[in-house]
């Protein structure tokens, strides 16, 4: 599959390199050329030998690359970035993986997957936002165990296959989270788990196991 990436920064260098790795195609797309062939160079290097060169591009030829695009710029670029990546976007998977910019920043009335939906009329999947940029370049992301689940929310069947599959992946375990009116959770969910990190908190432990759910 071929994968186009707005973006060059973390979040592209760990999903872009564990899928380059994984056989895909990858095109990033950055502000500034050179360090956006410093981080295709990098995630060559690092996805190995039998991987494809991991390619550059502007933000359109990226949304064009891309069977399944995915956006991983900072929230406050997001808008500008999407609406340069143009009509290429319309009708195909869209990773969103956007977080607020801090836990105290979050709005809950920027709803950023249904915006990103609605600049370009893409399939947007809402994923990838819980976990640190340090957890996708784990092979694979197992915790006391279990791999990690991946909640995924959406309204196109097709899309959420192919990112089931991304998921699947890395090793980890995709999971349904409803359609994209659920994604304004998943962002909100972002917030407070990283608020409670950033204090200090094990935010897993909020949660019971299942059997004590009352389900
Ligand atoms: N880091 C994490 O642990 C993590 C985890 C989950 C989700 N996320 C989300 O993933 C997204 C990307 O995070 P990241 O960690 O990859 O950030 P990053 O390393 O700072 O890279 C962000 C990318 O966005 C570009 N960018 C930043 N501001 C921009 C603007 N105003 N206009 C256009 N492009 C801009 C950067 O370009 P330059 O290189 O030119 O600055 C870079 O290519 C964010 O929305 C974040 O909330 C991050």
């Amino acid at each position: 599959m071929r994968i186009g990436i707005l973006g060059a920064g973390g979040m592209a260098d760990a999903l872009g390199t564990q899928w380059s790795r994984a056989g895909h195609e990858i095109m990033i797309s950055g502000r500034d050329p050179g360090r956006t062939a410093a981080a295709a160079a990098r995630m060559t290097g690092a996805a190995g030998a039998s991987a494809g060169a991991v390619l550059t591009g502007t933000w359109a030829e990226a949304a064009a690359f891309g069977d399944v695009v995915m956006a991983a710029v900072r929230e406050a670029g997001l808008c500008d970035v999407l609406t340069a990546a143009g009509p290429a976007l319309r009708g195909k998977p869209l990773i969103d993986v956007t977080n607020s910019a801090t836990p105290d920043s979050y709005d809950p009335a920027r709803q950023i997957a249904r915006m990103a939906a609605d600049i370009t009329g893409a399939h947007v999947v809402k994923a990838f936002n819980l976990g640190h940029v340090d957890v996708w370049r784990m092979t694979p992301p197992v915790f006391g165990g279990r791999p990690l689940a991946v909640p995924l929310c959406g309204d196109d069947p097709e899309a959420l296959e192919q990112v089931r599959g991304l998921v699947a992946e890395l090793g980890c375990t995709p999971l349904d989270g409803g359609g994209l009116a659920r994604a304004t959770l998943l962002e909100a969910t972002a917030a407070f788990v990283i608020g409670l990190w950033f204090g200090g908190a094990d935010a897993q432990a909020i949660l019971t196991p299942l059997e004590h759910a009352g389900v």
